[in-house]
């Protein structure tokens, strides 16, 4: 650990706009510089870096945070290995404190996982290629698929031994320890034995972002149908299946620079894709598709082609991946490979440049791909073919940008000869139910479940509303913090308090009935309670520099917003004024409105419990809470319209 003036020295020198230069290439425009994300792909700039505030923000796709973040981000470093870098190159002395037990446990967990991993795939590769055993039978194998050299050193293609236990024997004599081979899943021990997951087997290492060994995919060589075609790694602290694919590291420049991502699905498929010169490729080996893969791609490219194989699976997992792709905002395309192909073997057949070429005339985009698949099925008949204009109407639904929906409308309308207005009526169906649903799940509460419908969709709106409002205060805490306010007190001296304090006596007085339901809003808080606990002020520096990258992404989407006053007080006065000057009313009303948002859900749970109290003791009780509660609320609403501060 690196002791905190050691860390405060490199926050204080780590100027941001020095240190995302060296990334991104900044215009100035007015106080701030302007540049080309490097987080998503986009044609015109809209990452802003504000060096008076030490943040940078896009605006495009939301990321934003401190130097320390950015570095972090950028160059997918942890937190330490982001202030050693800023240290290095600001020539900070790292004064190192000692870590704590549990500290050292954890790094040291996955550091040394990383070290078998590593140590196992040289161990491997150097099977293949100088065991007598790996040239005959590995080697040969991948000679017979017509693997190139340069491709076998590219993945770092291996051989793992018959003999059932060499890995590991090999691992313990050069001092592993055991648990660390066992929870990377390279060893499989039991109470009398232990042996090598992958014996028999040719490696294929799979690869984190930054090019470190983190699994292996292992395949059998034998044609025995009982033995399963590849084993994978099992899940562990260095490998989560679901947010890794295949050949990213390896890929990464090329989707950059082509602006494209091929998604395949096996390693071989990567693999040959790679020696038929093309190299913008992944597979999602050993999962169906998830969210976080296309996420993955997402920081490198908006556009992604799906290659799989032409059978039923196929198209089955295509269709799933088209949904999901859309829905992370990426356009897709699809093209399946003619039955008993896939990449592998049909690369294999082509040149390069045939390839290419193939590839651009045949991939589809999804609504001529669904419309070409569900009409072999819907021919004439109207029911199935009303289920298919659905099923595209569904997966316009799933895009999250209006206009591109409008774009895709269109074109569905020309190709399926069908009105416009007809295909929006069933978008907005479906968006509705869309939108319904994600409300269910983000504001169920038990009473919800048993209120009639039409309470239901009131006391939705009343949870909407202080969704809104808790923002809403963490925001003008954090922003306008240090800003002093004249209070009035009761006696009507008046006294200047600084905003973070002001909202913080008010909150903290009763911390138990007015908490924060939004994990961030609530640890933002608590920062800042915390310091004003300890320093008796809040100082906005120390939050823009606090060490957690969500902490760090929401102050910098406050610190940045562009709109500089409070929706409250625009629905109220319905006009624009400067924020700063109404700070005096807008502060302790959005106090109130939040306690009275959270009095409000007490007392609704507290009519439940009068509903339901079984025992006299249980109702006495259950009243009593509520006409206290009943009595703070009216207090509430009485004070809404009345200030105590001028
Ligand atoms: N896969 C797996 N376990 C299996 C079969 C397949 O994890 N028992 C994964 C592998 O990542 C594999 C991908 O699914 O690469 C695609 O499977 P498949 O098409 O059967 O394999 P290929 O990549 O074509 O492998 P090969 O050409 O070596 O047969
Ligand atoms: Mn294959």
């Amino acid at each position: 650990m690196i002791d905190q003036s050691t860390i405060d020295k490199i926050f204080d020198a780590a100027e941001i706009v020095q240190v995302v230069e060296e990334f991104v290439p900044l215009k100035k425009r007015g106080v701030n510089y302007l540049g080309l994300c490097p987080f998503h792909n986009e044609k015109t700039p809209s990452f802003t870096v504000s060096p008076a505030k030490g943040i940078y923000k896009c605006f495009g796709c939301g990321k934003g945070g401190n130097s320390v973040s950015f570095i972090m981000e950028h160059e997918n470093m942890s937190y330490v290995e982001a202030l050693k870098y800023l240290a290095r190159k600001y020539h900070i002395e790292i004064e190192e404190k000692e870590e704590t037990e549990e500290e050292i446990n954890k790094r040291n967990q996955r550091e040394s996982l990383l070290i078998v991993t590593e140590f196992a795939a040289k161990y491997f590769k150097e099977q293949l290629h100088n065991s007598k055993e790996g040239q005959t039978v590995g080697l040969s194998y991948f000679k017979e698929r017509a693997f190139r050299d340069d491709i076998i050193e590219k993945f770092q293609l291996g051989y793992s031994p018959m003999q059932k236990d060499a890995l590991t024997k090999e691992a313990l004599k050069k001092a592993f320890k055991i648990e660390f081979l066992t929870a990377s899943g390279l060893t499989i021990k039991k109470e009398d034995w232990q042996i090598d997951r992958f014996y028999g087997r040719v490696m294929f290492p799979i690869h984190n972002i930054a090019g470190r060994v983190i699994a292996f995919g292992g395949r059998t060589l034998s044609n025995d149908k009982k033995i399963s075609k590849y084993l994978n790694s099992p899940e562990s602290e260095i490998y989560h299946k679901s947010k890794v694919l295949y050949g990213i590291f390896q890929a990464k420049r090329d989707i950059i620079k082509e602006d494209k991502c091929f998604l395949v699905e096996g390693y071989t498929d990567v693999i040959s894709f790679h020696q038929a010169g093309i190299s913008n490729v992944v597979a999602s080996s050993g999962t169906s598709l998830t969210v976080e893969q296309i996420r993955l791609i997402k920081r490198f490219t908006p556009n992604i082609t799906i290659l799989y194989d032409g059978d039923e699976a196929g198209i089955k997992a295509s269709m799933r991946g088209i949904d999901l792709i859309l829905a992370e905002g990426l356009n897709v395309k699809i093209l399946l490979f003619p039955e008993g192909e896939d990449p592998d073997s049909f690369s294999k057949k082509k040149s390069s440049s045939q390839l290419l070429e193939f590839i651009d005339n045949n991939e589809e985009d999804f609504i001529a791909f669904k419309t070409r698949i569900l009409k072999k099925d819907a021919k004439n008949d109207p029911v199935k073919k009303s289920l298919m204009i659905r099923e595209i109407v569904n997966s316009i639904a799933q895009i999250p940008d209006k206009i591109k929906r409008s774009v895709f409308i269109k074109e569905c309308s020309i190709s399926m000869d069908l009105k416009e207005d007809m295909l929006y009526s069933e978008l907005t169906k479906i968006l509705r139910r869309k939108a319904e649903k994600k409300l269910q799940k983000h504001y169920q509460s038990p009473q919800d479940v048993i209120a009639p419908l039409k309470q239901k969709s009131q006391s939705n709106q009343i949870q909407l509303n202080k969704h809104f409002v808790e923002k809403e205060l963490i925001r003008l805490i954090v922003k306008y913090g240090e800003t002093e306010l004249e209070v009035h007190t009761e006696d009507s001296d008046s006294i200047k308090v600084c905003i973070a304090n002001y909202i913080y006596d008010e909150i903290s007085k009763e911390k138990e009935t007015y908490i924060f339901e939004d994990l961030t809003n609530k640890r933002v808080f608590e920062i800042i309670s915390n310091q004003i606990e300890t320093t008796g002020i809040y100082e906005q520096k120390s939050l823009v520099n606090y060490p957690d990258k969500d902490i760090n992404s929401l102050v910098a989407s406050v610190l940045s917003s562009n709109y500089n006053l409070s929706e409250i007080w625009v629905s109220k006065e319905n006009f624009v004024e400067d924020e700063q000057a109404k700070l005096f009313e807008l502060v302790p009303e959005t106090i109130m409105a939040f306690k009275k948002h959270r009095v409000e859900q007490l007392l609704k749970e507290t009519e439940e419990k009068i509903k339901l109290a079984l025992t006299d003791e249980e109702l006495v009780n259950a009243l009593t809470i509520y006409q206290n509660l009943k009595k703070i609320d009216t207090d509430l609403s009485k004070k809404l319209g009345f200030r105590t501060i001028t």
